[in-house]
């Protein structure tokens, strides 16, 4: 059981698409949620060497910055015919106009370069690090897998999103509502996405229901 997460947090980041679903998961236990890029906070340099030393890079950046509880994700996408790739490096690979249709284009042309066939394996993965200002750390992982599919379909969500069909689905991420990707169903099954699934894993050790 981890430390119990209350009132007003900063959630360090400064991309609007994962604050927006990690403010749906908070809402339900009262959580005041504020962002980094509200705040004005500076954006540490992401150096680890996987996702959850990055999430812990920027969780702790922010909770000795705003004196206040800090939650952060580091997430990726990661092809198996790519060993991996753009996994740490997904962001990037979208270039700093933040372009996801180049960098979808850049998987297809990578994946058939290799000579791989289809079913191309991929899979996301979300860490999450809760850090408070006296230094406690709480953190998870969460991880969906699935296939690529070319050309990428649908316009909901963000980044990856069109090009990626979870295992069971036959729709991509983008063609689903915000709700079914990373909606926490209240019977307590398995979410879909991997950031749902990993908040699933903190709100177990670190949340309340709100009033409860
Ligand atoms: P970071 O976690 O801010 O370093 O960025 C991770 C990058 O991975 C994002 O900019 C997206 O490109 C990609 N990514 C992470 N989670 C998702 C998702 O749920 N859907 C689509 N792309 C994602």
């Amino acid at each position: 059981m981890g430390r119990k997460l209350a009132g007003k947090i900063v959630i360090a980041t400064h991309n609007s698409g994962k604050l927006r679903e990690m403010r749906d998961l908070l809402a339900p236990y009262g959580i005041e949620a504020v962002s980094a890029g509200e705040l004005g906070l500076a954006e540490p340099d992401e150096t680890g060497a996987d996702f959850a030393a990055n999430a812990l890079i920027k969780a702790r950046a922010a909770a000795q910055a705003a004196d206040l509880p800090a939650f952060a994700d580091d997430s990726g996408l990661c092809v198996d015919a790519l060993g991996g790739a753009p996994g740490l490096f997904s962001a990037r690979w979208a270039g700093d106009s933040r372009d996801f249709n180049a960098a979808m284009a850049r998987i297809e042309r990578e994946v058939l370069a290799t000579g791989a066939a289809a079913p191309w394996r991929a899979h996301f993965i979300s860490a999450l690090a809760l850090v408070w200002p006296d230094g406690h750390i709480e953190q998870v992982e969460g991880r969906v897998d699935g296939d690529l599919t070319f050309p990428p379909r649908g316009t909901s969500g963000f980044g990856y999103d069109p090009c990626f069909r979870p295992d069971g689905h036959r729709r991509t991420f983008g063609e689903m509502a915000a709700e079914e990707k990373h909606g926490v169903p209240a019977d307590g099954s398995l979410a879909l996405s991997h950031r749902a699934r990993a908040f699933q894993a903190l709100a177990k050790a670190c949340l309340a229901p709100s009033g409860a």
